[in-house]
């Protein structure tokens, strides 16, 4: 067996997000349907939770299902939604043992009934976990999520809850999906695509991006470090010129 490689991660690493990009081609290529390039992609979560408790991450993101993806085929729609309900239902214990609070960014309400009331359920179960956060982004778009955040500040500011002063950056982000997360600082793409497809736009803003041509289902713990050795070589200055 080969040695698992050790790393220390130097730099503040509070809150990774992930594009799980690739399975439809890794599946195609092996002459596969699509479907089974989400359940491999599946097969690696508990891998890359792991390694982030390892690296002290607090939060990580996973872009599960975007707000775009309804344009899918039904039958792909069907078995992303069969593996969610799969993972809300038997990875709970999972979760708890070490230590995951589950969030989810997206509006649930549009899920179908049995998927929702999984989400709920795993919601309530994970809710008081607190060594990391796995936010799933669930039906979720970053501009939908920017426009909600308006709608409900518009609406505090016409029942007179909120004067224009008090809306503030901080007061904006208590308003998004990611309530309560840490600022992005690594986002991790994988298959070699390089765009942010709608995903988490305001919480990216400062982020480095690190692109890995590794599709999702072969994505594991040493192609997680060589992104993080990536993004130990940035320098990361939020606009300024000094070095952080
Ligand atoms: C992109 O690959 C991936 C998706 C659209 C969905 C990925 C979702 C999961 C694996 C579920 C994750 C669940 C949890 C709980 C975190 P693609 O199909 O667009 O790949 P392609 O570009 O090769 O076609």
């Amino acid at each position: 067996m080969s040695k698992k490689e050790t790393f220390t991660l130097t730099k503040k690493l509070d809150h990774v997000a992930f594009i799980m990009d690739g399975n439809g081609r890794w599946a195609k290529l092996r002459g596969l349907p699509r479907y089974l390039g989400h359940r491999e992609a599946m097969n690696r979560l508990e891998e890359i939770f792991e390694a982030c408790r390892e690296f002290n991450i607090k939060a990580a993101s996973f872009y599960a299902f975007s707000t775009e993806n309804w344009n899918r085929p039904q039958d792909e729609i069907d078995h992303l939604m069969d593996y969610l309900e799969e993972f809300f239902t038997k990875k709970i214990d999972y979760l708890c043992s070490i230590g995951a609070r589950l969030q989810i960014s997206g509006d649930i309400n549009r899920l179908r009934p049995s998927t929702k009331q999984t989400c709920i359920e795993a919601l309530e179960r994970t809710k008081d976990n607190q060594n990391i956060v796995i936010n799933v982004c669930l039906n979720y778009g970053g501009r939908d999520d920017i426009v909600r955040a308006c709608k409900a500040i518009a609406q505090e500011y016409a029942d007179k809850k909120v004067s224009l002063d008090d809306i503030t950056e901080n007061y904006f982000a208590d308003h998004l999906y990611t309530h309560g997360l840490p600022d992005i600082d690594l986002m991790i793409r994988t298959s070699g695509e390089q765009r942010l497809s709608n995903y988490l736009l305001w919480q990216n803003a400062y982020s480095e991006f690190v692109f890995t041509p590794v599709k999702w289902p072969d994505f594991n713990r040493k192609a997680f470090i060589d992104c993080l050795k990536e993004f130990e070589g940035r320098k990361r200055r939020y606009g300024g010129l000094k070095n952080e």
